[in-house]
């Protein structure tokens, strides 16, 4: 099973890919009869929700390869990230084509005067980042700050929420729906993260008792 688990999830998430070239297709058909009746809006919310719910699923695989005692899955993290990031850029340039007409200064006040944008670009920055360092070769050059430096995504998980929370003006379940499975993943992480503390502690007390 896992010698087939990168080509399972490399199928899943070109599932979605493949989707929207086929609603691009049959926008190119007839318009409207693919992406709605505003094909630019249809488009930034369709890649908007999936890059929500990769870059979630890249969040969840720590938690879940510990809960399932599957220490394998850990493998896919890069790739599920670097497809999440990918899903990110690419709603940003449709904003940035699209919306923005390719014209940076326009692209720039429309980051720094709507929040909402704004925090958005603060979360592709971080996954940007994340993204670039998340090789072998800047793992080995940054060391012990490399684990330091993708605690980020602790970030840029919260800020892509509070990206959505403040576009919506009304229907929030998918709203709850996604920042519930991310608290439901950070808290494992903080679980986990306290019993290591405890245990570090004990083997503390009693290296200094044995003293
Ligand atoms: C991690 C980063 C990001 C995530 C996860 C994300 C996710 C989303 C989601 C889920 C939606 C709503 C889709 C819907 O209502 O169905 C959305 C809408 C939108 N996003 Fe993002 N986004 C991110 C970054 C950005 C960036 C960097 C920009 C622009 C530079 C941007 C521009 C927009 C716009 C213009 C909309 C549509 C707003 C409207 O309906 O009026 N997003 N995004």
């Amino acid at each position: 099973m896992a010698r087939y688990l990168k080509p399972i999830i490399v199928s899943a998430l070109l599932v979605p890919w493949c989707w929207l070239a086929y609603r691009v297709y049959l926008e190119t058909l007839q318009v409207g009869s693919g992406l709605g009746a505003d094909p630019v809006e249809g488009l930034i919310h369709y890649l908007g929700e999936w890059s929500l719910i990769v870059l979630l699923s890249a969040f969840s695989v720590t938690p879940l390869s510990r809960q399932l005692r599957w220490p394998v899955l850990i493998r896919s993290r890069r790739l599920i990230g670097v497809f999440a990031f990918v899903f990110v850029i690419t709603h940003a340039l449709v904003f940035a084509v699209f919306y923005a007409e390719l014209q940076w200064r326009v692209f720039l006040r429309e980051v720094i005067e709507r929040p909402y944008i704004t925090l958005g670009m603060a979360s592709l920055i971080i996954l940007a980042l994340l993204t670039v360092t998340s090789t072998r070769g800047w793992q080995r050059r940054l060391g012990r700050r490399w684990k330091q430096l993708h605690r980020w995504v602790y970030l840029a998980v919260p800020l892509a929420l509070l990206h959505l929370l403040w576009l919506r003006k009304d229907g929030y379940a998918d709203v709850f729906i996604y920042s519930l499975w991310a608290a439901v993943m950070a808290a494992e992480r903080i679980h986990h993260w306290r019993a290591g503390e405890r245990q570090k502690q004990s083997r503390q007390t009693k290296a200094s008792v044995s003293i």
